[in-house]
């Protein structure tokens, strides 16, 4: 049974990735990833708004600072330790949607000892004068400065709100992308009806999430050409990492299932994934990749709705 892939240009044992979050903010914690069984790690992101403020600081003042400069020496330095701590490869995030200070960070991190940079462009399009052209436009220029400027492979983790995202990541590729991350997950605010005011609530994910990825690997499987494809959001069980595979992800990253259950969870989940391909005969992940296609078409919309019509005429 053979439940290795390739993702990012790496050959990893198992498609099991720790994502962005707080599982490699210790090294302690990376190593307890990594002998759980995870095949790769990826560290939170840095923000955009952290290596800016950074920027415009005049040398000196840098050097007594402990706010905007400490912020990305730490996360080098983190980078440095976790690198030290494990065997596995360690990605590098960071959170941005201009070309910003990112070649830089992206030598740095280079140096540092990543070994892939994810780019987690997550931006809330809320101006009335942006057009969705100009915005796209300045996330593949971000992907082409950055592709170029580094040798590291570099992934773009996107949010699911594009007009037309087959094309967009499409051009992403071109731009250089190795890989593309399917979704990130925004955290939403409530309103608090006592004190009127907007909350953040932290929750975790669920398994219901993981069905717009579905359909979004189905379609990104078949329209890209060498980009791999990681699935991130709403993997909880062994099932859900086979559903994300079978659709046409070459990796599986998952937080909150970890968060959740800890990282013995990951044992687990390659357990369930190995006995269903025993049981349905599969012996490699290349053989179940994309093999349910399941973009679906207006026509099984249409057909959808209608079969629920008997739910009103049903009523007593
Ligand atoms: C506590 C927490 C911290 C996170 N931090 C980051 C981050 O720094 N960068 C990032 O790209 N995603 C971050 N995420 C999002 C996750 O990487 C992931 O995309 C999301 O949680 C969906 O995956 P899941 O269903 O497995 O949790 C974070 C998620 C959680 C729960």
């Amino acid at each position: 049974m053979d439940i290795s892939t390739n993702y990012l240009s790496f050959d990893l044992p198992n498609p099991f990735i720790a994502g962005a979050g707080p599982l490699a903010d210790t090294p302690a914690h990376a190593k307890e990833v990594e002998d759980a069984g995870a095949a790769a790690i990826v560290m939170h992101s840095l923000f955009e708004e952290q290596v800016n403020a950074d920027d415009v600081k005049p040398v000196a003042e840098k050097a007594s600072s402990t706010t905007a400069v400490g912020v990305l020496d730490q996360y080098l330095e983190q980078l440095r330790k976790i690198k030290e701590a494990v065997d596995i490869p360690v990605f590098a995030s960071i959170n941005g949607h201009t070309a910003g200070p990112w070649l830089d960070v992206g030598l740095a991190f280079e140096q540092a000892g990543a070994d892939a940079l994810e780019l987690n462009i997550y931006y809330v399009a809320t101006d009335p004068q942006e057009s969705a052209t100009t915005l796209e436009q300045r996330s593949v220029e971000m992907v082409r400065g950055i592709t170029k400027a580094i040798k590291l492979p570099v992934a773009a983790k996107l949010s699911p709100f594009y007009t037309s995202l087959a094309q967009f990541a499409g051009s992403l590729e071109k731009a250089g992308a190795a890989g593309i991350v399917l979704f990130n997950r925004f955290f939403e605010s409530d309103i608090d009806l006592g004190l009127l005011k907007a909350v953040s609530r932290r929750e975790f994910s669920n398994s219901g999430e993981l069905l717009l990825r579905l359909r979004w690997l189905s379609v990104l499987s078949a329209s890209l050409d060498s980009a791999t494809l990681a699935v991130s959001g709403g993997v909880h069980s062994g099932k859900d990492a086979i559903k994300a595979i079978i659709c046409g992800a070459s990796a599986v990253q998952m937080v909150s299932a970890l968060l959740k259950n800890g990282p013995g969870h990951l044992s687990k989940l390659q357990d369930e994934l190995t006995q269903w391909m025993q049981h349905n005969r599969y012996e490699s992940l290349d053989q179940m990749r994309g093999n349910v296609n399941i973009s679906r078409t207006r026509a099984d919309y249409m057909r959808l709705l209608q079969t629920w019509a008997w739910l009103y005429g049903g009523r007593g």
